[in-house]
C-alpha cells in the first residue's frame, strides 16, 4: 500500500515531469543519471540530480514506457484528464478566471491558512488548463489514511489548517486505516513493525476529527455502499480521492471528480471549490475506445477489468455486452460489486478514473455511443483474450508450488451481499466436506458498519464464520500484503484483481477460491 500511496502523492509530480517538454524533460533525462553524493541537489548546469534513496523510484509503470524502457504510446496525466498532450509552457501561461470572492480568498480575506490552500488550487488548476473554480457538492472522500513518516509534511500541513478552525464543507469519508491490531495483525511482531512504521497514525486520524471525517466505523474505500452513504447525485462536482472509489464514483454514480492525489481531496474540501478540467467536464468524459466484452459465459470481472486498465491506461472506455449482467439496466446493492471488481482493476493495472457501460451506468444511459469521441478506438474481449490476460498473471510467491497460508476477500471493501454471499458460499463447501474449520484464515475486508449489519441481521451465519476461520477487519488489504517481509511469511490467495496488482497475493476465481479455502491447496490447473 505504501507504494501505490506514494505513487498517488507523486502523481503531480510525475504528472508534471510528463506535461514538461523541452528543457525540464532534458533535465529529467539527465536527472536519470545514478546519482554520485547520494544527495539531493542541482548540478553546475542546472540539472536535478535524483538522491540516491530516489534512484528505484524514478520509474513508474504509469511514465507510459515499456520494460524496454521505450514508449508505449500512452501518456498519463494521473488526474483521468485528457490533457495528456499539453504543452507545459501553455499549461504554465494559462490562469483561472476567479471570482471576486475566490480572489479575496486568495489575497487573504479568509485568514493565511485558506489563502495558501487557494495558492495551492489555483496553482493546481492552471497548471491543468482549468478555465475555473466550480462549487462542489455531496461529501468528499479522502485516501489520506496512511500515518507514516514520508506523510508528515502533509499531516502537518493538515494540522495548521484545523488548528486556524478550517473544515471541509460536509462530513467527508476516509479509506480504511492501514493496520488491524485487533483481527488481523495481533501478534508482537506485527504490532512492533506497525508502531514503527505509522507513527503519525494519531496525529492523522486526530486531523479528521477536527476536519469533519466521522468516526472510525465508517472508514473505507467503499465509502458509496448504503451503510456508509457517501453516494452524490449524478452530475455533482466533488473531490475524491482513492482510484477505485472516484473509477466506480464516475461511472456508476456518474458523479463528477478527477483522480486526485492524497491531499488535494482536502485542500478541495476545505474550500468547497474544485478546478473545472478532465473527467469534470463532457470533453473530458468522452470515451476513446470502445470495448467490446464477448466472452460466451459471464466474465471474470477482475480480469477483463486488468485487460481494459493495461490497454486504456487513462483513456475512459465505453463498454458492450455487460448489460445481460444488470437486470433492466440497474445497479443495485446485490449487484454493484460487479463493476466494483471490474472498475478497481482498470484504476490499478491502469490508470482509469471512468467508464462508461452502455446500458447500465448513467452517462451511458443518457448519451449511449455518442459518448464515443472521434477516432475512438475498439478492443475486443473474447475468452481467448480473457484467458491470454489470466495467463501474465504472474506467480510471486518465493515457494512457487507450496501450499497457500491465507485469503484475501474485499479489496475494494466488500459489500454486505458479498459478506453474505461468502459466508454461505464458505461453510457450506466445509459442511459438504464434513468440516468445521477452513484449512487457511480469511480475512474479509470490509467497513465496521457493514460488520455491524451483518452481526444484526445474520447472526447465526456470522458466528459461524468466525467459528470457520474467517476474520472480518476494516483494514485496507494491500496494507497487509504491502508489509515487510510479507511475501515471505505469507503466501496468500485472492479474487480481487486489485491485491493481486500490489502484492504478491495469487488471484483465483471465486469457484476456485472456495476449493483452496476449504482444502488448503491450489487445485490441480488452476
Ligand atoms: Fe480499499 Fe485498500 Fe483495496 S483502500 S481498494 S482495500 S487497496
Amino acid at each position: 500500500m505504501e507504494r501505490r500511496n506514494f505513487f498517488k502523492l507523486l502523481s503531480m509530480a510525475w504528472g508534471a515531469v510528463i506535461l514538461l517538454p523541452g528543457r525540464l524533460l532534458a533535465q529529467t533525462e539527465k536527472a536519470a543519471a545514478p546519482a554520485s553524493s547520494g544527495a539531493p541537489g542541482t548540478g553546475a548546469d542546472g540539472t536535478v540530480k535524483l538522491p540516491e534513496y530516489a534512484k528505484e523510484m524514478r520509474d513508474s509503470d504509469m511514465l507510459g514506457l515499456g520494460p524496454d524502457g521505450k514508449p508505449t504510446g500512452q501518456k498519463a496525466t494521473f488526474t483521468g484528464a485528457s490533457k495528456a498532450n499539453a504543452k507545459a509552457e501553455e499549461a504554465m501561461r494559462h490562469k483561472m478566471k476567479l471570482t471576486k470572492e475566490e480572489q479575496a480568498v486568495l489575497d487573504g480575506k479568509d485568514g493565511e491558512e485558506k489563502a495558501k490552500l487557494m495558492k495551492i488550487l489555483v496553482a493546481f488548476g492552471n497548471t491543468f488548463g482549468a478555465e475555473k473554480l466550480v462549487d462542489l457538492g455531496g461529501a468528499p472522500h479522502s485516501n489520506m489514511f496512511i500515518g507514516a513518516e514520508y506523510m508528515k509534511s502533509m499531516i502537518k500541513m493538515l494540522d495548521k489548517c484545523a488548528k486556524a478552525g478550517l473544515k471541509s464543507y460536509a462530513p467527508y469519508t476516509v479509506n480504511p486505516r492501514p493496520y488491524d491490531v485487533y483481527n488481523v495483525q495481533n501478534n508482537p511482531k506485527d504490532m512492533t513493525m506497525i508502531y514503527e512504521g505509522y507513527k503519525l497514525q494519531w496525529d492523522l486520524d486526530y486531523v479528521h476529527v477536527r476536519l469533519g471525517a466521522p468516526d472510525l466505523n465508517y472508514r473505507t474505500c467503499a465509502c458509496y455502499l448504503d451503510e456508509i452513504g457517501n453516494a452524490p447525485e449524478p452530475g455533482t462536482y466533488v473531490a475524491w480521492a482513492e482510484s477505485s472509489a472516484v473509477n466506480y464514483g464516475n461511472s456508476v454514480l456518474g458523479i463528477r471528480t478527477n483522480r486526485n492525489g492524497a491531499g488535494m481531496d482536502l485542500i478541495q474540501a476545505m474550500l468547497g471549490k474544485a478546478p473545472l478540467f478532465g473527467l469534470m467536464t463532457d470533453e473530458g468524459r468522452m470515451a476513446k475506445w470502445l470495448v467490446e466484452v464477448k466472452t460466451t459465459k459471464e466474465p471474470d470481472w477482475g480480469a477483463i477489468g486488468t485487460a481494459i486498465g493495461r490497454k486504456c491506461v487513462e483513456d475512459v472506455p465505453y463498454v458492450t455486452g455487460l448489460d445481460k449482467y444488470f437486470k433492466d439496466g440497474k445497479v443495485t446493492a446485490d449487484n454493484l460489486h460487479l463493476l466494483k471488481a471490474m472498475g478497481s482493476a482498470t484504476a490499478s493495472s491502469g490508470a482509469v478514473g471512468l467508464y462508461h457501460v452502455e446500458g447500465v451506468t448513467p452517462d451511458a444511459k443518457q448519451k449511449g455511443k455518442k459518448l464515443l469521441a472521434k477516432g475512438y478506438k475498439t478492443y475486443v474481449i473474447d475468452d481467448k483474450e480473457q484467458a491470454r490476460i489470466i495467463s501474465t498473471f504472474p506467480n510471486l510467491w518465493p515457494k512457487k508450488n507450496a501450499d497457500p497460508t491465507a485469503a484475501f476477500i474485499g479489496c475494494p471493501h466488500n459489500t454486505y451481499y458479498e459478506v453474505i454471499k461468502w459466508g454461505k458460499l464458505v461453510t457450506e463447501a466445509l459442511d459438504k466436506a464434513g468440516k468445521k474449520k477452513a484449512a487457511i484464515p480469511v480475512y474479509m475486508f470490509m467497513p465496521n458498519t457493514v460488520r455491524a449489519r451483518a452481526i444484526e441481521e445474520q447472526g447465526e451465519l456470522v458466528s459461524k464464520m468466525k467459528r470457520a476461520g474467517m476474520h472480518a477487519t476494516n483494514m485496507c488489504s494491500v496494507s497487509y500484503g504491502g508489509m515487510k517481509g510479507f511475501s515471505e511469511r505469507v503466501r496468500g490467495v485472492t479474487n480481487s484483481a486489485k491485491t493481486r496488482n500490489y502484492t504478491s497475493i495469487r488471484y483465483f476465481p471465486d469457484d476456485v477460491l472456495v476449493k483452496i479455502i476449504v482444502t488448503g491447496k491450489i487445485p490441480k490447473g488452476a
